[in-house]
């Protein structure tokens, strides 16, 4: 078929694609990113091989069409992303909440830390996440020695302090990146020396995330839209999510991420959103240009 064939959308068909775009996943097309949604449904519709674009919703609706709806949806996402993204917010992160929440948790004998980085992309804010609790956590243990045995060689993470960080996306092929670990020169310039040479491999001209790191990270899929969601966090990384989906679906998605975070947990959303006019569940906390929102203990 020649683009002079290719079929036409009408508003009609984009309004029943886009209500669906939403239903699934959150994520709500407005004006200024109608041009984005309509280049990649014609993708898919090629590729697809159909013949309108009301078929192709047909087929989305359909029993057959879970695995088309779940690509449609990986080329809709975006996926930028680097390491140490928002340093400020980062330092806000690793030298006063996750303090904070250590020397809290040491106090009544819980030695474990979970965290989840809600849509992980490619992996380098999770990655990010181990190498900044890693290093905390060793600073922390010199300061609060605590007296178990160490194996050797030293462990990553000091006994008895575990450490879980969860890492999910909604897309399958940025998940098998994150899960792999690799990364090119390029995508390391915000890594500084030490944190390469400690936490990474160099394999080739490549970078590979070592053994020990990698082992800190679980991934896996998870859609924010739905109401299953990894609970019991005390960190909740969601950033630049948030910004694609509008109002009365950022209010749901931060009410859940209410419910998934342990009492006094902490919310870090990325540096052009804000939960201000979303909910009065959270306090904000801010340092030195970093902003994070912690939950607030509400009397029932
Ligand atoms: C711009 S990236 C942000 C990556 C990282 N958090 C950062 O700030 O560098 C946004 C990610 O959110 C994911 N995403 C979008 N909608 C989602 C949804 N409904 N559920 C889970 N992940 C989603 C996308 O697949 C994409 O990888």
């Amino acid at each position: 078929m020649n683009t002079s064939e290719a079929p036409l959308l009408t508003d009609a068909e984009l309004k029943l694609l886009q209500a669906l775009v939403y239903q699934e996943c959150g994520m709500h097309f407005d004006e200024r990113r109608t041009h984005f949604l309509q280049d990649r449904l014609q993708r898919r519709l090629k590729e697809c091989q159909l013949d309108s674009f009301y078929s192709y919703y047909r087929l989305l609706i359909s029993q057959q069409g879970k695995v088309e709806l779940a690509k449609l949806l990986e080329n809709l996402t975006v996926n930028e992303t680097s390491f140490f993204r928002n340093k400020a917010q980062l330092d806000l992160f690793q030298r006063d909440t996750l303090e904070e929440v250590l020397q809290r948790k040491h106090h009544r004998n819980d030695y474990s830390v979970r965290i989840w980085s809600a849509g992980c992309s490619t992996g380098q804010e999770p990655y990010t996440l181990a190498m900044l609790v890693a290093d905390a956590l060793a600073y922390y243990q010199l300061r609060n020695p605590l007296l178990y045995e160490c194996p050797l060689p030293k462990p990553l993470i000091p006994p008895p302090w575990r450490v879980e960080i969860l890492a999910s996306d909604i897309s399958y092929s940025v998940l098998r990146a994150a899960q792999e670990g690799s990364y090119g020169e390029h995508q390391m310039a915000a890594v500084d020396y030490g944190c390469r040479l400690r936490y990474f491999d160099k394999v080739g001209d490549r970078y590979v995330a070592k053994k020990a790191v990698r082992e800190l990270i679980h991934f896996d899929f998870h859609n924010l839209k739905t109401e299953y969601l990894p609970q019991r966090n005390d960190f909740i990384f969601c950033r630049n999510v948030m910004m694609y989906f509008d109002e009365p679906e950022q209010k749901r998605l931060v009410e859940k991420f209410y419910r998934c975070l342990n009492p006094r947990g902490y919310l870090f959303v990325g540096h052009a959103e804000s939960l201000l006019g979303l909910t009065e569940k959270f306090q904000m906390v801010h340092r030195n240009s970093g902003t994070a929102y912690q939950r607030v203990e509400v009397k029932a």
